[in-house]
C-alpha cells in the first residue's frame, strides 16, 4: 500500500461522480461532501444528508468507496454521515452565481438556434441583465463565428479553472474553443459528458443573471443527456413555420417535458420575410406555424422574427444583429420576446 497522499482534486473528480440516487446530481453540485481529509492511513469523507436514510446513505457511501479505491495511493477509506436537517437539496445543485439557466433548442438544424440564442442574450443584457452563453452545440459550434471570436483560446488556467471570452458585454464559451478550426469534432460519450461537466463547474462566470445554453439540433441521446447533465430552469423552442421543422421542434418539446424542464415558449424564426427596403414582411414561405405549435404544445408563443437578410449578414460578420440595430424591427421583435420570456420565467418561480 502507497502513503502517498491523495490528490485532493482527483478525488473531488471522482466525488463529482457520485450521482444522488434521486436528484440524479452528483453529491459535490449539491453541496453534500462536507469534508475530505487526509487521515494517518488514508483518507475520511464526510457527507452530509438532510436525514438519516440509510438506504441513500448505504447507496452513497458504496458509490464513494468504489469511486475513491480508483484512486493511486488513496489508502483506507473512512465514509461518515452528518445529518443536516436545514439542508436545501434543491438549492445545491446551482451552478454558483447563476441566478437562471435556460436552454435554446429545437429538434431539426438549421433554423436559426444559435442566431436566436446570441440576438436573445444581446436583448436581455441591452434589458440591463448580465448574461452568459454557453454554446453545446458539439456538432457545429457556431455561437464563436457569430461573435467574431476565431480560433482557439487556451481553456484551462493554473488555478484549474476556465475563463469565458467576453464579448459584447456578454461571457461566452464554446466546444469550438476546445478544438482547432481543421479539427473535426468527434465526442464519443463519456468524452461529452466530461467536457461539459467541466464547462458547467469550472467555468468562471462570475454573477449573472442567465446563462443561455445553445443545445445541439435534435432529439436523440446526446441532446437528452446534455439536458439532464445541466440544471435547467427553463427552455426555449425555435423553430421555423415550415410544417416539417414544427414536427421537429414538437418532438424537442417533448424531450423537455421528459426531464422536467419547463418550457418557457416558442420562438418562430424566419416568420415572414421582411423588404431589405421597405421592411413590410411578407409571408413569402408561411407565418404562424410557431403559434400553431405553441397552442398545441399548450405554451406561449414569445415572438416571432422575420426572414432577413440583414440578420443573415450580421451573423457572418461576426455581430449579432440586435448589437447593430436594437431599435430597428428585428431588435423590437426580441424585445418583446425578452419581455414575455421574463414574464414566464417570473411565473415559473412562483
Ligand atoms: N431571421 C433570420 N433571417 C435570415 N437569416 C437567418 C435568420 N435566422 C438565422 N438565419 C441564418 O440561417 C442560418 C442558420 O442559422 P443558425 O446557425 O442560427 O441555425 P441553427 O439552428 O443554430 O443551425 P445548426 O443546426 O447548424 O446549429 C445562418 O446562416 C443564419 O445567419
Ligand atoms: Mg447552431
Amino acid at each position: 500500500m502507497s502513503n502517498a497522499t491523495p490528490d485532493l482534486t482527483l478525488v473531488r473528480k471522482q466525488l463529482m461522480q457520485v450521482k444522488h440516487p434521486e436528484l440524479k446530481k452528483d453529491i459535490v453540485s449539491l453541496g453534500m461532501v462536507a469534508k475530505v481529509e487526509p487521515t494517518s492511513d488514508g483518507l475520511e469523507v464526510t457527507v452530509k444528508t438532510p436525514n438519516n436514510d440509510r438506504r441513500l446513505q448505504i447507496g452513497l457511501e458504496a458509490q464513494v468507496r468504489q469511486l475513491l479505491s480508483k484512486l493511486d495511493g488513496v489508502g483506507k477509506i473512512k465514509i461518515k454521515f452528518e445529518v443536516d436537517q436545514a439542508m436545501k437539496m434543491e438549492d445545491g445543485n446551482r451552478i454558483p452565481g447563476v441566478k437562471k439557466v435556460i436552454a435554446i433548442g429545437s429538434g431539426k438544424g438549421g433554423v436559426g438556434k444559435s442566431t436566436v440564442t446570441a440576438n436573445l442574450a444581446m436583448a436581455l443584457l441591452a434589458n440591463g441583465k448580465k448574461v452568459g452563453i454557453m454554446d453545446a452545440d458539439i456538432y457545429g459550434p457556431s455561437i464563436g463565428k457569430m461573435f467574431g471570436i476565431n480560433g482557439r483560446i487556451p481553456l484551462k488556467s493554473e488555478d484549474d479553472k476556465i475563463y469565458p471570452i467576453e464579448k459584447e458585454g456578454l461571457k461566452i464559451i464554446s466546444f469550438s474553443f476546445l478544438v482547432s478550426e481543421d479539427q473535426p469534432v468527434v465526442w464519443r460519450g463519456p468524452m461529452l459528458g466530461k467536457a461539459v461537466e467541466q464547462f458547467l463547474y469550472d467555468v468562471v462566470w462570475g454573477e449573472l443573471d442567465y446563462l443561455l445554453i445553445d443545445l445541439p439540433p435534435g432529439t436523440g441521446d446526446v441532446q437528452l443527456s446534455l439536458a439532464q447533465l445541466v440544471d435547467l430552469d427553463g427552455s426555449v423552442i425555435v423553430t421555423t413555420p415550415q410544417s416539417v421543422a414544427l414536427l421537429d421542434a414538437g418532438r424537442a418539446a417533448a424531450m423537455f417535458k421528459q426531464v422536467k424542464v419547463p418550457i418557457l415558449g416558442v420562438v418562430e424564426n424566419m416568420s415572414g420575410f421582411a423588404c431589405p427596403s421597405c421592411g413590410h414582411v411578407t409571408d413569402v414561405f408561411s407565418k404562424g406555424g410557431g403559434l400553431t405549435l405553441a397552442n398545441q404544445l399548450g405554451v406561449p408563443a414569445l415572438g416571432q422574427v422575420p426572414l432577413t437578410v440583414d440578420i443573415m449578414k450580421s451573423g457572418e460578420a461576426g455581430k449579432p444583429f440586435t448589437a447593430v440595430e436594437p431599435n430597428g424591427p428585428i431588435g423590437n421583435a426580441y424585445k418583446q420576446i425578452v419581455k414575455n420570456l421574463e414574464e414566464q420565467i417570473a411565473l415559473w418561480n412562483d
